[in-house]
């Protein structure tokens, strides 16, 4: 636990920086809930399996290829079923939709979880800038594509990051997501983690009436594989702050499991969590029109896949 987290209080949630995934869901059974979380097999997927594995949930763990789901998914401690999804690739996303329909399965949660930062140079899935293709459109897909899978109090969780007020200037460059008219890694980050947010508020939005639920949060900053494009001086700053200022692996992944499981995230439909609280991100996440426009633009691309 780092210096920096030990001295932030709890929030109104009783929760906040210094809780861990355990902490959320200690006494919470989560006994006949099944829930899926992309990008199983590392950092805060992994944590987060783990601990709603314990908890007594069936969790569908997700990676790029079924070998590494269900590898994973074998060290669990409760039911798990591996499954593959590539979020580069359209038909391994859909392929997961479908084996996830065709079983029948009632989704009590979704943690879109999987993601990748900053990559160095361009790269594109499908035409589009990679990191708004694997964090956004691919999320986008997964879930749309699931909707008549989601119980009727389930819960979409969309893991998104501070780094969402780095988008762009005007939030989200639709003239720009082939990545082809300019290319910065932060700003593609950004703009892919304010896509996350304007989804969950967007899904939200069409949740309207029923007890559905869609949020996003922010995990805090933890040394994990994400930072694996910055470098190894990247890696190696990372690897110096973690004492002082840093999560732990425990800590963030708190956030999403607080959204997805905890009693206490029923109210807070819509909103973006950090900490395990409620809190205000960036005025383009408040935009509902930014909002729409992203969702039919999704639509669109993921129609035309
Ligand atoms: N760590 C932080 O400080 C931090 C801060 C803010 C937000 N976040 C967000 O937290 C989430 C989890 O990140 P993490 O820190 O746990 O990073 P991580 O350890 O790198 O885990 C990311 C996971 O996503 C998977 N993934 C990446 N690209 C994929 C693809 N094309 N298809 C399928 N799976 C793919 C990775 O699989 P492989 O291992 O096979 O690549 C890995 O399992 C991300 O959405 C990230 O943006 C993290």
């Amino acid at each position: 636990m780092s210096l920096a987290t030990r001295l932030k209080p709890a929030g109104p949630t009783g929760f906040g920086a210094n809780s861990t995934a355990e902490k959320v869901t200690e006494g919470l059974s989560l006994k006949g809930k099944t829930v899926l979380v992309t990008g199983c097999s590392s950092g805060l997927g992994a944590e987060s399996c783990r601990v709603l594995s314990l908890r007594g949930a069936h969790v569908l763990g997700t990676a790029r290829t079924r070998e590494g789901a269900e590898r994973f998914c074998a060290g669990l401690q409760n039911r798990a079923t591996g499954l593959a999804c590539e979020l580069s690739d359209p038909a391994s996303v859909r392929s997961c939709a479908t084996q996830i329909r065709d079983a029948g399965y009632k989704l009590d949660a979704i943690i879109c979880n999987a993601g990748i930062m900053a990559t160095p140079a361009l790269q594109q899935a499908s035409g589009y800038e990679l990191q708004f293709f694997t964090n956004h459109v691919a999320h986008f897909l997964l879930v749309t594509s699931l909707l008549d899978s989601i119980a009727s109090d389930g819960r979409i969780v969309v893991v998104s990051s501070s780094y969402h007020k780095f988008a762009p200037k005007g939030g989200i460059q639709f003239d720009n997501l082939s990545g082809g008219r300019g290319y910065s890694p932060w700003a593609a980050y950004g703009q892919s983690k304010l896509a996350n947010i304007l989804f969950a508020k967007e899904l939200q939005r069409q949740f309207a009436g029923s007890k559905k639920l869609a949020m996003s949060v922010h995990p805090g900053v933890i040394p994990t594989k994400l930072a694996r494009n910055t470098g190894s001086a990247g890696q190696r700053l990372l690897n110096m702050l973690a004492p002082v200022f840093l999560k732990t692996v425990q800590q963030g992944a708190a956030t999403q499991l607080f959204a997805a499981v905890h009693p206490g995230a029923a109210v807070m439909g819509g909103a973006y969590l950090a900490d395990c609280n409620a809190v205000r991100s960036s005025r383009h996440t408040v935009d509902p029109i930014l909002a729409r426009k992203l969702w039919d633009v999704s639509e669109r691309i993921v129609r035309e896949l």
